[in-house]
């Protein structure tokens, strides 16, 4: 049986980052978790390369349009292939096969009576290719709060208006038509509320598909971006796709724009859509501005692809939003993939080298049996709703309780009494058995890691092929032979790991930042240049590094932070800084920073500030205070 699953097609006009890979991670989960199943599974990804905005960002650095699309879709198909992800097809808007497949379904659309043409003055914004109803000039964005653009053009319009009803059908008779129940509910209520007719093309973009015989109309992105999932697979028989997964903020155009499309169109729909929360870091917003986007790759050199497909899939629950740190990284393959999973590896394998000669004995405890079978079936459950997190909770209790197990069997005393010989057996087949059943559900989860121990317990079939309906308690061959045990997930020590990896992530932004021409917002694009100062002038201020000591809210001043700040004076000096909006007290104390040590003193609340902390601002953001990867001694200057 067929399964057909799609990532949304990335935008070019950014390089890849952990949340691309987030989405794409999960597509390839779910593909291994389908074959499984016994499902013939495949996945499309691409590149979404039309409208103004890459348009713009190609002009910004002097490249055609194409040119620039052609590199940073060559990027994401090397991130997938680097990542290890098994990606079938990569489909890119710019194809000219593609393009036949969108203007078919318009034509499809038009003979069918939904499009017309009509004209369209209102706000658009380029960055989310999003016509925002309701808008006044100058409005900003409801989705990235930049600001939009009056644009007013003779399109042609698709009555999506039409479907408001049919929709509203669609989603109570297919209750898992969008997943999970919050989009669904929102969903609903946003097509409750009522459809306006959409505009599918455009005239004053030049980067698109053109609409044939009607020069110079485009079709508008989504309506050419959507079709993706239909040309990546023309003629190979998989369409309608089986899984959309997709982030939640592209919920709409998935669930409202596209079912109605293709119904219009008169093509089948696809079964269902899953739209998962956002990745933050450290419990913000990702974002350019901020400067806080992680990429996969650091994290791949540096702890392998595993560590983050088991890090992203255990601590985030699928479907809401969740928080990415390195600590957070490092803390859980510590604890549950060194010490855990591993550990339960390489003590079993060592104790049948030790005990047996490296054969498996014979012997099943029963109610570790029982409890395997029982997380068999769990994870089969749990991943098949999507809740991949509860999945694994339960295979970590299944390694607990063989942990546990083995502590009370206490192989190494049992070694040593002849009458113990069939209870040792038994704990070490136990213990080996329960390990390739882990192993075999974590599959996966974890496609680089798992084949490794599978292979040290001498298993001869390769993990792909097996298949939960088959993965059975006893079914490892006594007798089997175990080959050449090797730590799998060796400790890894936070401090210097999480230092190459920043050093790493500065490497590989610095490196997309020049492929993409270091494409400048354009926020920052049309500020005015400050003005040249000659080097005398920046001496006069006194920079300094400071540790700050206490962090206190200022009453009544919700922006304000009130620090005592060490910079290396005997004394340390009071500052009251304008950042408590960015950062909370607790997150201060201990923290380096940059300070001006020789403003003239400044009256905040009735507190002295005496200097200035250097953070970074944009426009409409929080400040983000400057700081160091290296260690730098208190009081030393900046210069
Ligand atoms: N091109 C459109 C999609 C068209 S699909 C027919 C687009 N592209 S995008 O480059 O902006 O990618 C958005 C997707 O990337 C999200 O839906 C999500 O899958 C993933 N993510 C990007 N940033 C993310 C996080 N910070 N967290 C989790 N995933 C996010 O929208």
């Amino acid at each position: 049986m067929k399964y057909y699953i799609t990532t949304p097609i990335y935008y070019v006009n950014a390089a890849p980052h952990i949340g691309h890979a987030y989405t794409t991670i999960v597509a390839d989960l779910w593909k291994r978790f389908k074959h499984m199943q016994g499902y013939e599974a495949f996945i499309t990804t691409g590149s979404d390369e039309h409208g103004v905005n890459v348009e713009r960002a190609a002009q910004r650095i002097g490249k055609s349009s194409l040119e620039f699309c052609n590199v940073i879709a060559a990027e994401f198909k090397d991130q997938w292939k680097r990542l290890g992800l098994d990606i079938d097809f990569f489909q890119r808007t710019t194809s000219p096969q593609h393009a036949k497949v969108v203007q078919d379904l318009f034509e499809r659309c038009r003979k069918n009576g939904y499009i017309y043409k009509g004209s369209y003055t209102g706000q658009y914004c380029i960055y989310d290719n999003l016509y925002v109803n309701d808008a006044k000039p100058g409005d900003p964005c409801p989705d990235c709060g930049r600001p939009t653009e009056t644009i007013t053009e003779e399109n042609f319009f698709f009555k999506l208006s039409a479907f408001q009803d049919w929709l509203l059908e669609l989603y109570e008779k297919q209750p898992d038509f969008i997943q999970p129940e919050t989009r669904r509910n929102e969903v609903i209520s946003f097509v409750k509320s009522g459809l306006s007719d959409l505009s599918i093309t455009r005239t004053n973009v030049k980067w698109g598909i053109p609409v044939e015989g009607e020069a110079p109309h485009v079709f508008y992105v989504w309506f050419d971006a959507l079709s993706t999932y239909m040309s990546a697979v023309e003629g190979k028989g998989l369409w309608p796709a089986d899984l959309h997964i997709i982030g939640k903020e592209i919920v709409r155009f998935h669930a409202i724009y596209w079912p109605a499309f293709l119904k219009a169109g008169g093509i089948e729909l696809p079964k269902r859509i899953f739209a998962h929360g956002w990745l933050l870091f450290e419990n913000d917003k990702m974002s350019k501005s901020r400067g806080n986007i992680v990429r996969a790759d650091p994290i791949r050199q540096v702890m392998g692809v595993d560590a983050l497909r088991y890090f992203l899939l255990r601590e985030v629950v699928f479907g809401q939003d969740g928080s990415f740190s390195y600590d957070a990284l490092v803390g859980r393959y510590n604890s549950d993939l060194a010490n855990g999973l591993g550990n339960l590896a390489s003590r079993t394998l060592a104790m049948i080298n030790q005990y047996r000669g490296g054969v498996i004995p014979e012997g099943a405890d029963a109610e570790i049996g029982a409890l395997a079978g029982q997380t068999i079936a769990t994870v089969e459950t749990a991943f098949g709703r999507f809740e991949f997190s509860r999945g694994l909770e339960a295979i970590w209790n299944l390694i607990s309780a063989v942990d546990k197990f083995i502590v009370q069997k206490a192989p190494w005393k049992l070694a040593k009494l002849a009458e113990s010989e069939a209870e040792l057996n038994t704990t070490l087949y136990t213990s080996a058995e329960a390990l390739r059943i882990a192993t075999a559900l974590l599959y996966p989860v974890m496609p680089q890691s798992t084949p490794k121990i599978w292979a040290q317990l001498g298993m001869k079939e390769p993990i792909e092929s097996v298949r939960l309906s088959s993965l059975q308690w006893e079914q490892l061959p006594a007798g089997q032979k175990i080959r050449e045990v090797a730590a799998v997930f060796p400790r890894i020590e936070a401090k210097p790991a999480i230092e190459k990896m920043r050093e790493l992530e500065v490497e590989v932004t610095a490196q997309q930042n020049a492929m993409l021409g270091k494409v400048p917002e354009p926020a920052t694009e049309t500020a005015p240049e400050p003005p040249k100062i000659p080097i005398d002038d920046f001496v006069k201020v006194d920079l300094r590094v400071g540790l700050v000591l206490s962090a206190e809210p200022v009453k009544g001043a919700d922006k304000l932070l009130h620090l005592k700040v060490d910079i290396g004076e005997g004394e340390p000096r009071t500052i009251v800084a304008g950042i408590a909006e960015a950062y909370k007290p607790e997150q201060m104390v201990n923290r380096k920073v940059v300070i001006v040590a020789n403003l003239q003193p400044r009256k905040l609340r009735g507190l002295t500030s005496n200097g200035m902390i250097v953070a970074a601002s944009v426009e409409g953001g929080k400040p983000v205070l400057a700081g160091f990867l290296e260690d730098i001694p208190v009081g030393a200057r900046l210069k």
